[in-house]
């Protein structure tokens, strides 16, 4: 990929992945990723953030180093904004190739450039507030953001052309291709770049919302013009439109959510799915929009995402060996992990034999403070009467999502 000015003396170099792995290991990502790294060039030359060794994306970052008409061995500085290995796994191959390079991080960070690549030499921990003199007039500034995504994360700012290296922050899903700027997508590409805003968010960041807003007010009192972040696009025409983004997915930890519900559900037989059939009707008739993910089915990345921007849930599922159906056990720990905490939530579900999901579901979602509707559940199929209270049920669960603040 070749390098691509996106300000005087500083260069985008960005790695598509492409590869079908989960991110992370965990969350799918069919549209692939971007790893972007930065090259900031005053008389000496700073590269910000590497990359994993991923499907090419070292030799990429490499030949857009070239394109940038630098290489990796002249590089003085290598700021590591952030430790995870997608922006550091290829730190010993780097180092390699530069052992006199000074390697930029905050404390957190270089301690943990020292456990991740056994690197003791040649480290320079920053805070809040220091700076770097490349040369030239051109100054990076470092700005602490911790658990934005790891605790020693921090953003860099260069003051000479408000640019804005934010790492994870303001991230998304998707790979770029020959693309890297906002104002380059057409609106159809922006709406599926902002699904997959939020679909990273909520794998990504979301347990740390407190900290996405406190860094969101950090970086408030500088003058960005340009949104470079570690993953997707790059924001230079509207970048408040992504910090407002942000600034909206964080909020959601207190309220404000959407006003629609989301039905997760699972069935072995039919008969929850029956019953769940009932509910949305319920749901329809106070004209409350709701949004289905099946598990096993579907992901709980996707899941995960519609949960955590909906103030309403449906949980529903039959009893599975006297406890909960196996998948939505998963599904509720992430929920839990990832703070989708504070919903309004109808638990529906059948039982063969013996009930015993609810003694399970119970514990399980103690700690999320959901506000619940009066679950039903029901033997074998519903009859009528359990139909019909289904139904009033998930009015109810619609009724109480409408009246959110
Ligand atoms: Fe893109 Fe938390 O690493």
């Amino acid at each position: 990929m070749k390098a691509v000015s996106i300000a005087p003396h500083i260069w985008a170099l960005h790695s598509d992945v492409d590869s079908g792995d989960l991110f992370e290991g965990i969350w799918p990502i069919p549209g692939g990723v971007s790893l972007n790294s930065y090259l900031v060039k005053g008389e000496k030359t700073a590269l910000i953030d590497l990359v994993r060794d991923w499907d090419g994306a070292a030799a990429t970052l490499e030949a857009g180093v070239l394109d940038a008409g630098a290489d990796i061995a002249s590089i003085d500085f290598l700021v590591l904004n952030h430790i995870e290995p997608d922006h550091s796994g290829w730190l010993r191959e780097f180092r390699a190739k530069n052992p006199g390079a000074t390697i930029i991080a905050t404390a957190k960070g270089i301690e943990l450039v020292k456990s991740f690549y056994k690197i003791e030499e040649g480290l320079r921990v920053v805070k809040s507030g220091d700076t770097l003199d490349l040369g030239g007039g051109i100054n990076l500034l470092f700005e602490e953001a911790p658990n934005v995504h790891w605790p020693e994360t921090m953003m860099t700012y260069c003051p000479t052309a408000g640019v804005l290296f934010s790492c994870d922050a303001f991230g998304s899903y998707g790979k770029l291709g020959d693309r890297i700027f906002d104002d380059q997508f057409t609106p159809a590409e922006h709406v599926t770049y902002e699904k997959e805003s939020l679909r990273y968010y909520t794998n990504i960041v979301s347990s740390f919302g407190l900290f996405v807003k406190r860094a969101i007010a950090k970086i408030a009192t500088h003058q960005v013009k340009i949104v470079a972040p570690s993953h997707g696009v790059i924001w230079r025409t509207n970048p408040q439109t992504i910090i407002d983004r942000y600034s909206k997915y964080a909020s959601w930890l207190e309220g404000g959510r959407d006003k629609e519900i989301c039905v997760v559900w699972g069935s072995m037989y039919g008969n929850t799915e029956r019953g769940l059939k009932a509910v949305t009707a319920g749901i329809e008739s106070e004209g409350v929009k709701w949004v289905s993910h099946r598990v096993p089915n579907v992901d709980a990345s996707y899941i995960l995402t519609d949960a955590y921007r909906c103030e309403g849930l449906v949980i529903a599922m039959p009893t599975y060996e006297y406890r909960m159906f196996p998948p939505m056990a998963y599904v509720l720990d992430l929920m839990d992990r990832k703070h989708v905490w504070g919903r309004k939530v109808l638990r529906i579900g059948s039982w063969g034999w013996i009930g015993g999901a609810k003694k399970e579901y119970d514990e399980r979602v103690a700690p999320l403070k959901w506000e619940a509707v009066d679950p039903v559940e029901w033997a074998g199929a519903a009859d009528d009467a359990t139909l019909a209270k289904l139904r009033e049920q998930g009015a109810e669960l619609a009724r109480r999502v409408k009246a959110a603040l």
